[in-house]
């Protein structure tokens, strides 16, 4: 089955990885030869502490058994090459009686166990068992290990990759009902497109992160989703708004809010949907902020822009150039110069968004 823990940690069959054996006397060499063969381990033997070294640096060993005095390197020295070479290297060293002191020092720097000579074949064997046990739970942890930090990562992958997808899906669908609300409408037919790409092309001009800048498209699409909650005799109505009716339609924005608040991959967009008739002086709602992050700013902007070169109920469409300069004579006073002059760039670049050609009011 795809993506199960690895098994393993219990002692592996004696004919997997061979034991190396190192001592510089050959009758020792011998009898560890034969008691080990005897129980079916595959041995390596070698009388010098370097070539033991070199072999375990070539290929994988399960376990060293070496002479704690060999003549050509210190016993600690060859623990420390060989447990560097292999840190998973099972190690049994074999001392005489007058060795106790380095055998317990040893221990220290990992060895999984010391034999005093003479050693019986049980007292080697059972200690073997051990080592190998020990060697087989740390290569079973190892993997394990392994095993789960691939599958933290790839489960993290996919959810990203499921989150986007949702995401995407959402942002489809949401826009899906903004469009349709809007096309029944001759005054707003395409005007949140409209919004969203003269959301991008600004963040883009201002070089906002790619991130940033879908962020302000998805608010720009959706930023008013709340609009729908607002009688058509309001949103149609040909003469000025009472107060009233001037408060209902500020509600729109709280309404998107509280629509869109439950998604919270669209969190960023929705800030700035929140801020999006605030102004600098004040005097935008619902909150009156004097402080506005750039983002909200620029989707204000383009709605405002946007509103003004469309047609409403009470009025015709301005041109672009007598709306950017509206817009201009606002400079500080509800959006920052250099929002306005990335606006003015961006119709400058491409006369076509100042145009609301998406609509017709018949009568
Ligand atoms: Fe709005």
């Amino acid at each position: 089955m795809e993506h199960q823990p690895p098994v393993g940690g219990d002692l592996p069959a004696p004919d997997e990885t061979p034991i190396i054996i190192v001592d510089s006397e050959p009758s020792v060499l011998s009898f560890l030869e034969k008691a080990l063969e005897d129980e079916g381990y595959p041995v390596e033997a070698f009388d010098s502490a370097q070539a033991a070294l070199e072999r375990i640096a070539s290929a994988s060993a399960a376990l060293m058994i070496s002479d704690i005095q060999m003549p050509d390197m210190g016993a600690m020295e060859l623990i420390r090459r060989a447990l560097e070479e292999d840190p998973n290297l099972a190690i049994i060293v074999l001392t005489g009686a007058a060795d106790a002191e380095s055998a317990i020092e040893s221990l220290r720097l990992g060895v999984d166990d010391y034999l005093e000579k003479p050693i019986t074949v049980e007292g080697l064997i059972e200690s073997v068992t051990r080592a190998l046990r020990r060697r087989a739970q740390a290569d079973y942890r190892h993997k394990l290990e392994l095993w789960l930090r691939d599958e933290v990562t790839r489960r993290t992958e996919e959810v990203q990759r499921q989150s986007q997808q949702l995401e995407l899906v959402t942002v489809a669908t949401l826009s899906t009902l903004v469009r349709a609300m809007e096309a029944k409408d001759p005054y707003l037919k395409g005007h949140s497109e409209r919004v969203a790409r003269l959301c991008a092309k600004m963040a883009l001009h201002m070089g906002f992160e790619e991130r940033d800048v879908d962020d302000l498209r998805t608010a720009g699409l959706l930023h008013d989703l709340g609009m729908i909650a607002i009688p058509d005799s309001i949103t149609h109505k040909q003469s000025a708004l009472t107060e009233d009716e001037y408060r209902r339609v500020q509600e729109h924005v709280q309404i998107g809010v509280d629509i869109l608040k439950p998604l919270p991959h669209l969190a960023r967009s929705v800030s700035y949907i929140a801020q999006h008739h605030e102004r600098l002086d004040g005097s935008g709602y619902p909150e009156g902020l004097r402080e506005i992050p750039l983002a909200s700013q620029i989707l204000g902007l383009a709605e405002h822009f946007a509103s003004l070169t469309e047609v409403r109920p009470h009025r015709q469409a301005y041109a672009a150039a007598e709306a950017l300069e509206q817009l201009t004579e606002q400079q500080d006073t509800w959006f920052e110069v250099r929002a306005i002059d990335a606006l003015q760039q961006v119709i400058k670049n491409e006369p076509g968004l100042g145009e609301s050609e998406w609509f017709e009011v018949t009568d």
